[in-house]
């Protein structure tokens, strides 16, 4: 049975009587709206820790677009039916009043990390994104935290996070799922209409086509081969960029790291996508 908990106070005292226990603690933060790919970071935290908490808070201070805060689904009850089959034992479901009583002003640095890509053209929202994740990870101390590499570079940012910070909890990254056609399940897909729906996978369709002209074709051919493509069929590139997996800082040669990673945003209506895969 869940215990859903809004309060950070009886979040941590439900916590400490599990900590006496000597119970390990995994720990999945979420903006609710959960589909399969939220679902399989909960099954892993489940696989490898005794207690599991999830966090759905739709953190308005990572949003830099008023209109897609308004729009981001909300559905706790739905999440919480979802969770009963995934081995969950806390929702922690907090107001933002609760997460934030005064004005936030904290401010990272995270160098070059944050300067490329979602970063460049969503100034302020990794910010957010940290000061949520770090101030959760106060509030549950968790053994290990799990994040999807959908996100690919807020899991950099993250795992910077903690090495800065200095926090003992161990960040696990866990592969795209996605839907049949090749789309990465998102939340945000819920506001594509029929149509835009069925040309989304046309985005990792190209981006595994792409990946097949790696070494064959240059760079900068195969980065204007996936912008051409898209924007062709409707789609509205953001950026696509080739990128080393890890410092995320855009290459121009396939030699020039010796992991690469191809990340794109792009928007189809005004619904904005993010996908990325290995090179
Ligand atoms: P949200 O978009 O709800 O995602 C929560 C977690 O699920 C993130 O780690 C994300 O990378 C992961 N995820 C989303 N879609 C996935 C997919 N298709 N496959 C695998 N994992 C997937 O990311 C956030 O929320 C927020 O920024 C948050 C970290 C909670 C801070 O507010």
């Amino acid at each position: 049975m869940i215990q859903t908990i809004n309060t950070i106070k009886a979040l941590q005292e439900a916590l400490k009587k599990d900590r006496k226990e000597g119970k390990t603690v995994g720990f999945v933060p979420t903006m609710g709206a959960l589909h399969e790919g939220h679902l399989k970071l909960v099954d892993h935290a489940s696989e490898e820790n005794d207690i599991v908490v999830v966090s759905i808070f739709v953190n308005p201070i990572q949003f830099n677009n008023k209109e897609d805060l308004e729009k981001y689904p909300r559905d706790v009850q739905g999440d919480i039916d979802k969770l009963e089959k995934h081995h969950t034992n806390y929702v922690f479901a907090p107001s933002v009043d609760e997460m934030y009583p005064d004005e936030v002003t904290k401010h990272y640095n995270f160098g070059t990390l944050e300067k490329v890509m979602e970063g460049k053209f969503r100034p302020g929202h990794f910010n957010g994104v940290a000061v949520v994740v770090h101030r959760l990870f106060e509030i549950v101390h968790p053994d290990k935290a799990y994040f999807g590499e959908k996100d690919f570079q807020q899991l950099a940012i993250i795992r910077k996070l903690v090495e800065t910070e200095d926090l003992s909890v161990k960040i696990k990254g866990i592969p795209t799922i996605r839907e049949h056609d090749g789309l990465a399940m998102s939340s945000r897909n819920q506001r594509l209409t029929q149509e835009e729906r069925k040309k989304a996978p046309l985005i990792y369709q190209t981006l595994c086509n792409a990946s097949e002209k790696k070494n064959k074709e240059t760079v900068e051919d195969v980065k204007r081969y996936v912008i051409e493509t898209l924007n062709k069929n409707g789609f509205s590139v953001e950026y696509f960029e080739l990128v080393d997996s890890q410092d995320l800082q855009p290459v121009s040669n396939w030699n020039e790291a010796e992991s690469l990673r191809g990340c794109i945003a792009a928007f189809l209506g005004n619904v904005r996508l993010i996908d990325n895969i290995a090179f």
